[in-house]
């Protein structure tokens, strides 16, 4: 197990000037490797193909990327199942193209942010093997979660925990001697056992991990699932639901298998093992808890230093919620000394054009990805996502942006079933529409193959007929794109530190109006239907084209203006 951690030979490039704290008001743009380019032309995305395009992010004017996983995999669950924590999968490319990456950003005064998966490994993974053909009670078996099956015959599984992919999480093996044995745990597929993280071959295990990329200047790494390590002692029956939420009888901070008091020793021990490089390498949290003052405990001055916000991710177009998420999430991060982050879009969730483009909110309640046939208006969906990426883009604290959304992508929502790859999909025959849909890989040239994904023109999953229109060259052409949007309002935000700013709400008379102050910016969004006055004298952003006309606010648009100075706003 033993992983060689000498820095590179030829050393990382250097990183963009330290600044103290650089991440507490960054945007982090994510790119999903398998469909971000595709320097080799066989359908999948690959380190050559970012490397290559890098320029077009710091032209948007991002400060970091953050790659979700290029390591050797199985792909059973789009490379969160990984088989070696310290190379690059050959579909991706080489160590060396990743050193690249980490070149060609720095120099351009990007960071990045490498995804860690520490929660579960592949099956196919050496120590995984190893496990499987070592006796029940040994070392090796340890390092997961191997116990005896209930029943008569141990014919059932240990105890009743549900996979978050469908169906039992745990899965029975056959012993070396071809009986049938004990069984493990894995949250998610069969494929990705649970690592035991009260083994100490795992904690030493990913200390090497880390000190491994930390040597080939990552600037640091997005946590996986980072809630869900430690699990309760003795693995007690539950019966909630597979994500930890609460259901009936079972509220969701007693899930035995989230947020467990011990998972937080091992962040304070990354954490001390990161400043050993310097003060600029960070930990961002997935930890997908609610509400926000538990996920607010991963960022605790000795833990991580971002983690994701899921309640803004998954608040509705709604003046009120927005406004209570906005003011929740600054006063539980800000209550830790930690800045919030904002996101709208992942690889895990439907695009937030397309959610915001549904005609009736309960007609996909539940379950991953939209059906084909669900009622939608798309031009509402664009309009609301622009306005909505317009009030993100002025809130004080980081940003997390998903590749494609500065384009306006909305989901793919007809991609043929025998083409569909997420195991949400497959382990549950379909019910599940799953994660698809928001990976398709981006278009970059209207009119080349695949525009411009590759030359090839292949694609690992279909790229819609109609996306010519959606390409960055047309949108980069054109003043009142997608593109032009984000690009205005990053630089802006830049300039005017809004991201290091503070937020004062400022009186609207409608309710369904936000309006706050940040800094020189008066940001005000009209979330109801009519428009609604709005007077300044300078306007500094629009997030459609004459979204303010006769000092009036158009309905689904969003403002900045200079803020008049000793204005008589009143708090609201
Ligand atoms: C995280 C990832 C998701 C993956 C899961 C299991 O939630 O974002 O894509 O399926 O973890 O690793």
């Amino acid at each position: 197990m033993a992983i060689d951690v000498a820095p590179r030979a030829d050393g990382p490039a250097d990183t963009p000037v330290p600044q103290r704290d650089w991440w507490r008001d960054a945007v982090v743009y994510q790119v999903y490797p398998r469909s971000f380019a595709d320097g080799d032309g066989d359908g999948t995305g690959d380190l050559m193909g970012i490397g290559d395009r890098l320029p077009a992010l710091a032209e948007l004017g991002v400060d970091a990327v953050w790659l979700s996983p290029f390591y050797p995999s199985p792909q059973r669950d789009g490379g969160y199942d990984v088989s070696d924590y310290c190379d690059v999968d050959p579909a991706f490319g080489t160590l060396a193209d990743l050193d690249r990456v980490v070149d060609v950003a720095h120099a351009h005064g990007l960071r990045v942010i490498i995804d860690l998966v520490p929660n579960h490994c592949s099956s196919d993974h050496p120590m995984f093997r190893a496990a499987l053909a070592a006796p029940p009670d040994s070392r090796e078996r340890a390092r997961f979660h191997f116990r005896d099956g209930r029943g008569e015959h141990g014919e059932l599984p240990p105890n009743d925990w549900q996979s978050h992919f469908g169906g039992s999480a745990w899965t029975r093996v056959t012993e070396p001697d071809g009986r049938p044995g004990q069984w493990y745990l894995h949250l998610f597929d069969p494929t990705q056992p649970d690592f035991n993280w009260d083994s100490e071959d795992v904690l030493t295990f990913f200390d090497e991990v880390l000190d491994f990329w930390l040597a080939r200047g990552v600037d640091g790494f997005r946590v996986d699932v980072a809630h869900a390590l430690v699990k309760a002692p003795g693995l007690p029956d539950w019966g909630g639901r597979a994500d930890g939420a609460s259901s009936p009888g079972f509220p969701g901070h007693e899930a035995p298998m989230f947020d467990q008091p011990g998972v937080h020793a091992v962040y304070e021990r990354w954490r001390e093992r990161l400043e050993r490089w310097g003060p600029d390498r960070i930990l961002c949290a997935e930890a997908n808890v609610a509400p926000l003052e538990r996920a607010a405990k991963w960022v605790r001055p000795r833990e991580m230093h971002q983690a994701f916000n899921f309640a803004y991710l998954h608040a509705p177009w709604d003046a009120v919620a927005l406004r209570r998420v906005i003011d929740e999430s600054l006063a539980a991060f800000g209550g830790v000394g930690a800045p919030s982050t904002w996101v709208l879009s992942n690889h895990d969730v439907v695009r937030h054009a397309t959610r915001f483009a549904l005609v009736d909110a309960a007609h996909v309640a539940h379950g991953h990805g939209f059906r084909a046939d669900t009622p939608l208006d798309p031009e509402r969906g664009e309009r609301r996502a622009r306005a909505a990426t317009a009030l993100m883009l002025a809130l004080p604290g980081a940003v997390y942006l998903y590749q494609g959304e500065e384009l306006g992508l909305p989901e793919v929502l007809d991609i043929p079933d025998d083409q569909r790859h997420d195991p949400y999909f497959l382990r549950s025959g379909g019910a599940v529409v799953g994660r698809d849909g928001c990976r398709v890989p981006i278009p970059w040239e209207a009119h080349a193959p695949a525009y411009g994904f590759n030359g090839s023109g292949s694609s690992w999953l279909p790229q819609p007929a109609q996306w010519a229109r959606y390409a960055r060259d047309v949108q980069g052409a054109e003043p009142t794109s997608t593109l032009a949007l984000y690009t205005h309002a990053l630089a802006t935000r830049k300039v005017l530190g809004l991201g290091a700013g503070s937020l004062r709400w400022v009186r609207a008379d409608e309710p369904a109006v936000l309006a706050f102050v940040n800094g020189e910016v008066l940001v005000v969004a009209n979330l109801s239907d009519h428009p609604v006055p709005a007077e300044a004298d300078e306007i500094v952003l629009e997030s459609v084209p004459g979204a303010v006309s006769d000092g009036l606010l158009a309905p689904d648009a969003t403002a900045w203006f200079r803020a008049p100075a000793g204005t008589g706003l009143t708090e609201g």
